[in-house]
């Protein structure tokens, strides 16, 4: 098989982690690709200076020149700036929007064919722009942000239950934002539904703490946002793809109806393989997760409206 191209866009902690992992993993080569003269070829250079002890062939190289991105098969767009304390992401919008943009622009000329994962924040707002200046068909285009909020939902649940985290299964759907929604039901330990395992105020507390998960860490850290849990997620989506695997992930989609949701994007679980975002799942909801993820829904629809003016 050829061998597969992915470009990190954005060499900051988030990216750069990324390529990490791709290459560790040998998932495929990769471009790591910054504005910064000088950042993206010292990192690719100092990881591939650990392949011989970490054992991998994968290669990295670090370029300022999109021309270098060309026919990739995934880009991973990381590029924008990150939250500082007290910032909401919906604060990070009139910033991201214009280095998301023109970041989107280049890729769509180099790269005609690929799949996009959308990182940079605001998520969903931030997708749903990849989506129109890229051209893309919307299989093409979707943003990681169900994956890592049900990662963090998943090990607070391991962490209430003193259970192993491999026998977690855990479910966040919505907009990557303050009114997310974890559904407990869909959350298991090997099968079995949360609210049989946890007290209803147990499993509110746990909730509380998934939607605030990034800003827990953003207090903590000072001067940035997270990203071994964002770039490990971003990456699961990049091996689903690349190795054709169908695996079911809640990802930021563009729906068609789904959920009752009309030409939106929002994260909710979708089948992901070398075509992208194949088959959206509707599950079966309570009507307070419903209309909790149609509130999520109108969040994002609201930065959405607040975005086009921006762009228009
Ligand atoms: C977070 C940021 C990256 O949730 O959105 O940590």
């Amino acid at each position: 098989m050829a061998k597969r191209k992915v470009t990190v866009v954005g060499a900051g902690f988030v990216g750069a982690t990324a390529a990490q992992r791709i290459v560790e993993k040998q998932l495929a080569d990769v471009i790591l690709i910054d504005i910064v003269e000088g950042m993206p070829q010292g990192k690719a250079l100092d990881m591939m200076q650990s392949a011989a002890t970490e054992g991998f062939d994968a290669q990295i190289t670090g370029t300022n020149a999109y021309a270098d991105t060309a026919n990739s098969d995934v880009v991973v767009i990381t590029a924008g700036i990150a939250r500082k304390p007290g910032m909401s992401r919906d604060d990070l919008i009139a910033t991201n929007a214009k280095i998301v943009g023109g970041v989107v622009e280049q890729i769509a000329r180099y790269s005609p064919n690929a799949i996009l994962i959308v990182v940079s924040n605001p998520l969903d707002a931030m997708t749903w722009l990849a989506y129109k200046k890229s051209g893309f068909p919307a299989n093409r285009v979707f943003g990681m942000a169900g994956v890592l909020d049900s990662s963090r939902y998943a090990r607070f649940i391991a962490e209430a239950l003193n259970c192993s985290i491999k026998d977690v299964r855990a479910m966040v759907l919505g907009g990557h934002g303050d009114s997310m929604v974890p559904v407990p039901h869909y959350s298991t330990v090997n099968g079995i539904p949360i609210p049989q395992l946890l007290s209803a105020e147990k499993i509110e507390a746990i909730n509380a703490r998934t939607r605030t998960g990034g800003a827990e860490i953003v207090a903590l850290l000072k001067t940035g946002s997270a990203y071994y849990a964002p770039s490990s997620s971003a990456v699961a989506m990049v091996e689903a793809i690349l190795l054709d695997s169908n695996r079911v992930l809640p990802c930021c989609v563009y729906l068609k109806g789904e959920y009752g949701i009309q030409d939106l994007y929002c994260g909710v679980p979708v089948a992901l393989g070398k075509n992208g975002a194949g088959k959206v799942l509707e599950l079966e909801l309570s009507d307070a997760d419903l209309k909790a993820l149609q509130k999520s829904a109108h969040d994002v629809q609201e930065l959405i409206d607040q975005l086009s003016a921006l762009v228009a």
